[in-house]
Protein backbone atom coordinates (compact mmCIF):
# COMPACT_ATOMS: atom_id res chain seq x y z
CA UNK A 1 0.00 0.00 0.00
CA UNK A 2 0.90 3.63 -0.48
CA UNK A 3 1.91 6.04 1.95
CA UNK A 4 0.74 9.38 2.68
CA UNK A 5 0.96 11.85 5.27
CA UNK A 6 -1.97 14.26 6.14
CA UNK A 7 -1.65 16.89 8.81
CA UNK A 8 -4.80 18.96 10.23
CA UNK A 9 -3.83 22.50 11.68
CA UNK A 10 -6.08 24.88 13.39
CA UNK A 11 -7.19 26.56 10.53
CA UNK A 12 -10.83 26.66 9.88
CA UNK A 13 -11.95 23.96 7.46
CA UNK A 14 -11.12 20.65 9.35
CA UNK A 15 -13.51 19.23 7.59
CA UNK A 16 -11.15 18.99 4.56
CA UNK A 17 -8.38 17.45 6.44
CA UNK A 18 -10.95 14.34 7.58
CA UNK A 19 -12.34 13.82 4.17
CA UNK A 20 -9.12 13.36 2.88
CA UNK A 21 -7.84 11.13 5.13
CA UNK A 22 -10.81 8.94 5.02
CA UNK A 23 -10.69 9.07 1.54
CA UNK A 24 -7.12 8.13 0.78
CA UNK A 25 -7.33 5.62 3.96
CA UNK A 26 -9.23 3.48 1.78
CA UNK A 27 -6.83 1.79 -0.01
CA UNK A 28 -3.62 3.78 1.66
CA UNK A 29 -1.37 3.72 5.00
CA UNK A 30 -2.47 7.31 6.00
CA UNK A 31 0.02 8.85 9.09
CA UNK A 32 -2.12 11.56 10.33
CA UNK A 33 -0.76 14.72 12.56
CA UNK A 34 -3.29 16.91 14.26
CA UNK A 35 -2.07 20.45 15.44
CA UNK A 36 -3.14 21.28 19.47
CA UNK A 37 -5.30 24.11 17.82
CA UNK A 38 -6.63 21.42 15.07
CA UNK A 39 -8.41 19.34 17.99
CA UNK A 40 -9.25 23.07 19.41
CA UNK A 41 -11.20 23.52 15.62
CA UNK A 42 -12.30 20.19 14.89
CA UNK A 43 -14.65 20.59 18.10
CA UNK A 44 -15.80 23.80 17.53
CA UNK A 45 -16.09 23.43 14.05
CA UNK A 46 -17.65 19.98 14.00
CA UNK A 47 -18.46 19.18 17.81
CA UNK A 48 -16.03 16.24 17.10
CA UNK A 49 -13.86 15.89 20.80
CA UNK A 50 -10.63 14.83 20.73
CA UNK A 51 -10.64 11.34 22.38
CA UNK A 52 -13.94 10.78 19.97
CA UNK A 53 -12.13 11.45 17.19
CA UNK A 54 -9.55 9.37 17.83
CA UNK A 55 -11.40 6.65 18.31
CA UNK A 56 -13.04 7.32 15.17
CA UNK A 57 -10.16 6.82 12.96
CA UNK A 58 -10.12 4.03 10.24
CA UNK A 59 -7.49 1.10 9.94
CA UNK A 60 -5.04 2.32 8.13
CA UNK A 61 -4.83 5.44 10.04
CA UNK A 62 -1.89 5.92 12.47
CA UNK A 63 -2.18 9.05 14.47
CA UNK A 64 1.10 10.52 16.33
CA UNK A 65 1.08 13.22 18.69
CA UNK A 66 2.15 16.42 17.20
CA UNK A 67 4.91 17.26 20.05
CA UNK A 68 6.80 13.67 18.77
CA UNK A 69 9.55 15.23 17.16
CA UNK A 70 11.54 11.32 17.92
CA UNK A 71 8.41 9.69 15.44
CA UNK A 72 9.66 8.30 12.69
CA UNK A 73 8.59 10.73 10.08
CA UNK A 74 10.56 13.03 11.44
CA UNK A 75 13.57 11.74 9.92
CA UNK A 76 14.48 11.99 5.97
CA UNK A 77 15.18 8.87 6.09
CA UNK A 78 11.34 7.36 6.71
CA UNK A 79 10.17 10.46 5.13
CA UNK A 80 10.89 9.03 1.38
CA UNK A 81 8.98 6.37 1.72
CA UNK A 82 5.90 8.62 1.56
CA UNK A 83 3.81 9.71 -1.65
CA UNK A 84 3.82 13.04 -0.13
CA UNK A 85 2.67 15.04 2.56
CA UNK A 86 -0.58 17.52 2.70
CA UNK A 87 -1.28 20.07 5.16
CA UNK A 88 -5.16 20.50 5.20
CA UNK A 89 -6.30 22.94 6.67
CA UNK A 90 -2.67 24.45 6.69
CA UNK A 91 -3.58 28.17 8.94
CA UNK A 92 -1.21 30.84 8.30
CA UNK A 93 1.26 30.52 11.24
CA UNK A 94 2.04 26.47 10.21
CA UNK A 95 2.65 28.36 7.03
CA UNK A 96 5.00 30.54 8.40
CA UNK A 97 6.93 28.13 10.10
CA UNK A 98 7.17 25.85 7.20
CA UNK A 99 8.54 28.95 5.09
CA UNK A 100 11.53 29.90 8.12
CA UNK A 101 12.60 26.27 8.52
CA UNK A 102 11.71 26.06 12.27
CA UNK A 103 10.85 23.12 12.82
CA UNK A 104 9.66 23.00 16.53
CA UNK A 105 6.83 20.38 16.15
CA UNK A 106 5.89 17.23 14.14
CA UNK A 107 4.09 18.75 11.73
CA UNK A 108 6.68 21.33 10.77
CA UNK A 109 9.36 19.35 10.61
CA UNK A 110 7.75 16.82 8.29
CA UNK A 111 7.00 19.41 6.38
CA UNK A 112 10.85 20.61 6.48
CA UNK A 113 11.66 16.99 5.83
CA UNK A 114 9.16 16.78 2.94
CA UNK A 115 11.32 19.96 1.07
CA UNK A 116 14.48 18.47 1.87
CA UNK A 117 14.00 15.27 0.25
CA UNK A 118 12.11 16.88 -2.64
CA UNK A 119 8.67 14.98 -1.60
CA UNK A 120 5.45 16.74 -2.64
CA UNK A 121 4.29 19.07 0.11
CA UNK A 122 0.61 20.11 -0.59
CA UNK A 123 -0.36 23.19 1.41
CA UNK A 124 -4.51 24.16 1.59
CA UNK A 125 -4.20 27.01 3.03
CA UNK A 126 -7.60 28.89 4.72
CA UNK A 127 -7.11 32.74 5.39
CA UNK A 128 -9.00 35.75 4.22
CA UNK A 129 -7.90 37.67 2.54
CA UNK A 130 -3.93 37.43 3.18
CA UNK A 131 -1.26 39.83 4.60
CA UNK A 132 1.91 40.60 2.46
CA UNK A 133 3.56 38.27 5.02
CA UNK A 134 1.65 35.61 4.13
CA UNK A 135 2.19 35.96 0.87
CA UNK A 136 5.79 36.38 1.04
CA UNK A 137 5.43 32.94 3.15
CA UNK A 138 3.56 31.38 0.12
CA UNK A 139 5.90 32.69 -2.47
CA UNK A 140 8.88 30.85 -0.29
CA UNK A 141 7.21 27.56 0.21
CA UNK A 142 6.72 27.86 -3.64
CA UNK A 143 10.25 28.44 -4.40
CA UNK A 144 10.95 25.71 -2.14
CA UNK A 145 8.93 23.32 -4.23
CA UNK A 146 5.62 23.25 -2.16
CA UNK A 147 2.75 23.79 -3.44
CA UNK A 148 0.52 26.23 -2.01
CA UNK A 149 -3.81 26.21 -2.23
CA UNK A 150 -6.34 28.31 -1.32
CA UNK A 151 -9.38 26.09 -0.22
CA UNK A 152 -11.09 27.49 -2.91
CA UNK A 153 -14.29 25.37 -4.49
CA UNK A 154 -14.99 26.20 -8.13
CA UNK A 155 -18.28 26.01 -9.43
CA UNK A 156 -18.26 25.08 -12.73
CA UNK A 157 -19.22 21.52 -11.83
CA UNK A 158 -22.57 22.57 -10.58
CA UNK A 159 -22.64 22.17 -6.81
CA UNK A 160 -25.85 21.41 -5.07
CA UNK A 161 -24.60 20.98 -1.31
CA UNK A 162 -21.17 22.23 1.19
CA UNK A 163 -20.86 18.22 0.64
CA UNK A 164 -20.16 18.40 -3.00
CA UNK A 165 -17.99 22.10 -2.05
CA UNK A 166 -15.75 20.03 -0.17
CA UNK A 167 -15.37 17.04 -2.18
CA UNK A 168 -14.26 19.25 -5.27
CA UNK A 169 -11.23 20.87 -3.04
CA UNK A 170 -10.46 17.13 -1.82
CA UNK A 171 -10.48 16.06 -5.02
CA UNK A 172 -8.16 18.61 -6.62
CA UNK A 173 -5.39 17.62 -3.59
CA UNK A 174 -6.02 13.72 -5.05
CA UNK A 175 -5.60 15.50 -8.77
CA UNK A 176 -2.70 16.91 -7.70
CA UNK A 177 -1.10 13.41 -6.87
CA UNK A 178 -2.71 11.88 -9.76
CA UNK A 179 -5.34 10.01 -7.76
CA UNK A 180 -7.89 8.86 -9.66
CA UNK A 181 -11.88 9.83 -7.95
CA UNK A 182 -15.42 10.95 -8.61
CA UNK A 183 -15.51 13.16 -6.22
CA UNK A 184 -16.03 15.76 -8.68
CA UNK A 185 -16.83 15.81 -12.29
CA UNK A 186 -13.90 17.83 -14.22
CA UNK A 187 -14.60 20.11 -16.74
CA UNK A 188 -15.79 18.41 -20.05
CA UNK A 189 -14.97 14.67 -18.72
CA UNK A 190 -17.21 12.54 -20.73
CA UNK A 191 -18.46 15.40 -22.93
CA UNK A 192 -17.70 15.94 -26.99
CA UNK A 193 -14.79 18.35 -27.40
CA UNK A 194 -14.14 20.55 -31.09
CA UNK A 195 -18.14 20.62 -31.45
CA UNK A 196 -17.82 23.93 -32.26
CA UNK A 197 -15.18 24.20 -34.75
C1 LIG B 1 -12.37 28.48 15.25
C2 LIG B 1 -11.02 28.94 14.78
C3 LIG B 1 -10.81 29.16 13.44
C4 LIG B 1 -9.56 29.57 12.97
N1 LIG B 1 -9.39 29.74 11.63
C5 LIG B 1 -8.17 30.08 11.15
C6 LIG B 1 -7.97 30.17 9.74
O1 LIG B 1 -8.88 29.94 8.93
N2 LIG B 1 -6.72 30.44 9.30
C7 LIG B 1 -5.67 30.65 10.16
O2 LIG B 1 -4.56 30.88 9.68
N3 LIG B 1 -5.84 30.58 11.50
C8 LIG B 1 -7.06 30.29 12.02
N4 LIG B 1 -7.25 30.19 13.39
C9 LIG B 1 -6.12 30.53 14.28
C10 LIG B 1 -5.13 29.37 14.42
O3 LIG B 1 -5.76 28.28 15.07
C11 LIG B 1 -3.91 29.84 15.24
O4 LIG B 1 -3.17 30.79 14.48
C12 LIG B 1 -3.01 28.73 15.67
O5 LIG B 1 -1.89 29.26 16.36
C13 LIG B 1 -2.54 27.84 14.54
O6 LIG B 1 -1.72 26.83 15.10
P1 LIG B 1 -1.36 25.51 14.29
O7 LIG B 1 -0.97 25.91 12.92
O8 LIG B 1 -0.22 24.90 15.07
O9 LIG B 1 -2.54 24.61 14.32
C14 LIG B 1 -8.49 29.78 13.87
C15 LIG B 1 -8.72 29.57 15.24
C16 LIG B 1 -9.97 29.17 15.70
C17 LIG B 1 -10.17 28.93 17.17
Amino acid sequence: MKQFVVCITGASGTIYGIRLMQYLSKENIVHLIVSDNGYIVLDRELGIKKSDFIKSLPENVKLYNNKDISAPLASGSRLVEMEGVIVAPCSMGTLSSIANGTAGNLIHRVCDVALKERKKLFLLLREMPYSLIHIKNMEQVTLAGGIVSSASPGFYHYPKTVEDMINFVVGKILDSFGIEHSLYKKWMKGEKINENI
